[in-house]
């Protein structure tokens, strides 16, 4: 970023901000200060005594297509940004400045500012925004996340220091009771270290999205033989309408398998006991292939929708804790379905119920 802005700077220095006039040779004429400033993709001015000179496109959208001729104060209504501007004293340049909540509330840009040697200063503005969201949400999630194994690691080892006490121990029925606990949490935090290592691997292979044909019709088959096989009464409810004419989609085949898991697991779990939980695929809008499941329960109410694939995100904390929910099953499914160059549509009637519908490209035939 440094280079290209130092470039610019190099070339307003040896050039004029007026245009050349025509030169009556054929040489070919020098950029004049307008339209080096145009060429740059960042917001870029060129600021002469506390106004603004020029603007490039980018920096007219941002602060205003009528900056050129403005008071720079009110051009860039930013404190730090005008005194460093307009005060005297200062020889342009030095450290870069942080300007929050410039052209929209969560947006962070980089004021970069170097003198040109004569009274005009250039200004450079590098949108920083995507950088510090994406800090914030690791700083969130390692917060989260430890949080989440904290829980669990204190049930433990408040549960390990009771049974070392004799009463405790001299008691078979306690004893027992406390250990069932001790290994619950522990399995509790297993599950949680088993989906944080899953999400890791997804993403960290999501530039590289899966080309094997996979049958999603086998797919489905297996994950209803295995869910069948499970002990939870809820599994007699699991059914599936399969269309047996898909073409194969381009898979990660174990992947899929985790992504229906993790659909149905919510869907038995969230679902009113006793109702179907239908899987389905069939044919989607344009060659894309879809995979269903739903539901029939008390539904998500549209406030939670956009925030159900976030990690740790749960409408009801206690409730999904308590029938062993981490919270991450919903964010893995999203990471899948990126990697897969995909699509998920989540759609929810409270007091009725949920269908979740996975887009997926098919198969390129070779
Ligand atoms: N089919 C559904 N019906 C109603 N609510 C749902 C459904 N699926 C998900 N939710 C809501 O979305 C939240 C997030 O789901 P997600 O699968 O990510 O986490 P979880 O089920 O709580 O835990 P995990 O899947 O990690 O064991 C759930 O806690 C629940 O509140
Ligand atoms: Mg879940």
């Amino acid at each position: 970023m440094r280079r290209p802005f130092a470039s610019l700077v190099g070339a307003l220095r040896r050039g004029s901000t007026e245009r050349a006039p025509a030169p009556a040779s054929p040489a070919p004429a020098q950029p004049s200060a307008f339209e080096l400033v145009e060429a740059f993709g960042d917001p870029v001015l060129v600021v002469r005594s506390g106004r603004i000179e020029a603007a490039n496109e980018a920096a007219r959208k941002l602060l205003g297509s009528h900056i050129v001729g403005e008071d720079v104060r009110i051009a860039i209504r930013h404190p730090a940004a005008a005194e460093r501007l307009t005060s005297s004293a200062e020889m342009p340049g030095g450290d870069p400045i942080e300007l929050v909540g410039l052209g929209g509330r969560d947006s962070r840009w980089q004021m970069n500012i170097a003198g040109l040697g004569d009274d005009r200063t250039l200004v450079h503005l590098v949108d920083r925004s995507e950088g510090h969201a994406a800090e914030r949400m690791r700083v969130d999630f390692v917060a989260n996340a430890s949080h989440e194994l904290r829980t669990p690691l204190a049930a433990i080892l408040g549960y390990v220091e009771t049974l070392d006490d004799d009463a405790a121990l001299s008691d078979p029925a306690t004893r027992k009771r406390f250990l069932r606990v001790i290994h619950d949490e522990a399995w509790r935090m297993h599950r949680l270290i088993e989906d944080l290592m899953s999400l890791s691997r997804i993403e960290a292979e999501k530039f590289r999205a899966p080309e094997t044909a996979v049958d999603l019709g086998e797919v489905v088959r297996e994950v209803h033989a295995v869910v069948r096989d499970a002990a939870d009464p809820r599994s007699r409810d699991v059914v599936c309408d399969i269309d047996e004419s898909l073409p194969p989609v381009a898979g990660d085949r174990a992947q899929l398998s985790q992504l229906l898991h993790n659909l149905v697991g919510n869907a038995m779990k969230y679902g009113r006991p006793g109702t179907p939980v239908t899987i389905s695929t069939g044919r989607g809008p344009g060659s894309m292939i879809r995979l269903s499941v739903e539901d029939e329960g008390e539904g998500i109410a549209p406030e939670h929708l956009p925030r159900l694939t976030e990690r740790f995100y749960r409408v009801d904390k206690e409730r999904s804790r308590s029938v062993g929910g981490t919270g991450l099953g919903l964010a893995i499914v999203k990471h899948i379905v990126e990697r897969h160059r995909g699509r998920l549509d989540i759609r929810s009637m409270p007091g009725k119920g949920t269908n979740i519908s996975v887009l997926l490209p098919p198969a390129r035939l070779s």
